[in-house]
């Protein structure tokens, strides 16, 4: 039995890997942070008593910020694999906590490769990296591969981009089996519910059901290559089971602008949409309901474009070629972009309806 250790296990990712490795039969074993009400309701159903003798799923208090626990974790566990996935993944945020991002996101990897270095672990353990489509920023080149130069544009890439670049430094200077797969975005009926493809299936129930009027956005015209997150868990399996560490691009090769994933969700319960303005002053209206069912009304305004959900400085497109993985890790994404928010939708709309 392998053993592995996911940091960040609480959240969208950690937890679809979590389930995905106890499939495979692993031990695992996930660093959760203090909080002050419960934040581990993802993994609730995967988690048994710790005196159960056949459990396999142990959690335990640590922080990327604090050094000494992550070495006493690891030197605890020894674990074959480490899955680091823990960050403050949201880009808007980074802007207003720069400081903290960078400890987490940047010195948090350099934390764990140092404890496996000081404890002499680099022969056993294998490390995964979270590293991410956002290192390209506005890059030249669509679609974006493992040579596309990184361009990033917020507080979070730039830290996620210390940390790729400590990965590749450890592999090359210690050896170690360190591996960044760079993921375009992964969305799922767990993901956050600031993430905007969640804000959305949320907002677009709570429309249906009466119980909100409108949704705010920032930029309906970016653009993201979005997969589902169960996917890409396997992909990061199998990332660390290919025979040599090296740097993988992990993406659907399609894009979608927001407006069109606003327009599929409508449709999702019948309803047509249509933009009207341009920048701040762009906004969205109903031209049809076709089901009865719900009180919506032609011609109202169901987005409204706000500044305050705009960066100070945007990524317009992600687009990423991930001809390298499908070739030699053997990786395809089952989920289209379609099935992924159907499915999300109808999770929202089971979750809601009963508010
Ligand atoms: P997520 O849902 O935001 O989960 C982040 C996890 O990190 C949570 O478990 C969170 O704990 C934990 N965490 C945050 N700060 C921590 C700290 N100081 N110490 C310990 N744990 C901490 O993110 P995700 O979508 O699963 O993404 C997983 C990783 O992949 C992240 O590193 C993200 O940057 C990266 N990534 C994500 C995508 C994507 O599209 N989802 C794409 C590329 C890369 P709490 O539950 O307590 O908040
Ligand atoms: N969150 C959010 N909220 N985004 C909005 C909104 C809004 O109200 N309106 C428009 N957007 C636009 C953002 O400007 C961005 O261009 C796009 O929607 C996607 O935003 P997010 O869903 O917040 O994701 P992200 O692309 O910034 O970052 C995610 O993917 C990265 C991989 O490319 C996160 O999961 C990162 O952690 C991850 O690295």
């Amino acid at each position: 039995m392998k053993t592995a250790l996911i940091t960040g296990i609480t959240g969208q990712d950690g937890a679809y890997l979590a389930e995905f490795l106890l499939k495979k039969k692993y031990i695992v074993h996930g660093l959760k942070r203090r909080a002050s009400s419960f934040n581990t309701q993802r993994i609730d159903n995967i988690y048994s008593d710790p005196f159960n003798k056949k459990n396999r799923l142990t959690l335990h208090y640590g922080d990327m910020t604090d050094s000494l626990s992550l070495i006493e974790l690891i030197k605890k566990i020894c674990p074959d694999e480490i899955y680091n996935l823990a960050a403050m993944s949201h880009v808007n945020v980074s802007f207003s906590i720069p400081e903290y991002v960078a400890n987490v996101d940047a010195l948090g990897t350099l934390r764990i490769l140092e404890a496996v270095r000081i404890l002499r672990l680099e022969k056993k353990i294998k490390i995964y990296q979270a590293s991410t489509s956002e290192l390209y920023g506005n890059a030249d080149q669509i679609p974006q591969n493992e040579d596309t130069p990184f361009k990033p544009r917020s507080p979070y890439a730039v830290a996620k981009l210390y940390s790729y670049w400590t990965i590749v430094n450890y592999r090359e200077s210690y050896n170690i089996f360190a591996c960044n797969g760079i993921l375009f975005n992964h969305e799922s009926p767990m993901r956050g519910e600031t993430f905007v493809t969640r804000k959305i299936t949320m907002a677009i129930v709570n429309i249906v059901l009466g119980k909100q009027e409108k949704i705010y956005l920032g930029n309906l015209n970016a653009r993201r290559d979005w997969g589902h997150a169960k996917d890409y868990v396997q992909a990061m399996w199998k990332i660390l089971q290919y025979k040599k560490p090296e740097d993988w691009v992990i993406a659907t090769g399609k894009s979608y602008s927001i407006k069109d994933l606003l327009t599929l969700s409508f449709s999702y319960f019948k309803i047509d949409i249509k933009f009207l303005g341009t920048g701040l002053n762009e906004k969205a209206i109903v031209v049809n309901c076709k089901n009865p069912k719900y009180q919506i009304n032609k011609n109202q305004v169901v987005v409204e474009v706000k500044k305050r959900y705009y960066r100070p400085s945007e990524v317009n497109e992600l687009l990423g070629d991930s001809s390298k993985a499908r070739k030699k890790l053997n990786w395809t994404p089952k989920y289209q972009f379609k099935d992924l928010v159907e499915e999300m939708i109808k999770s929202d709309y089971n979750k809601l309806k009963n508010d």
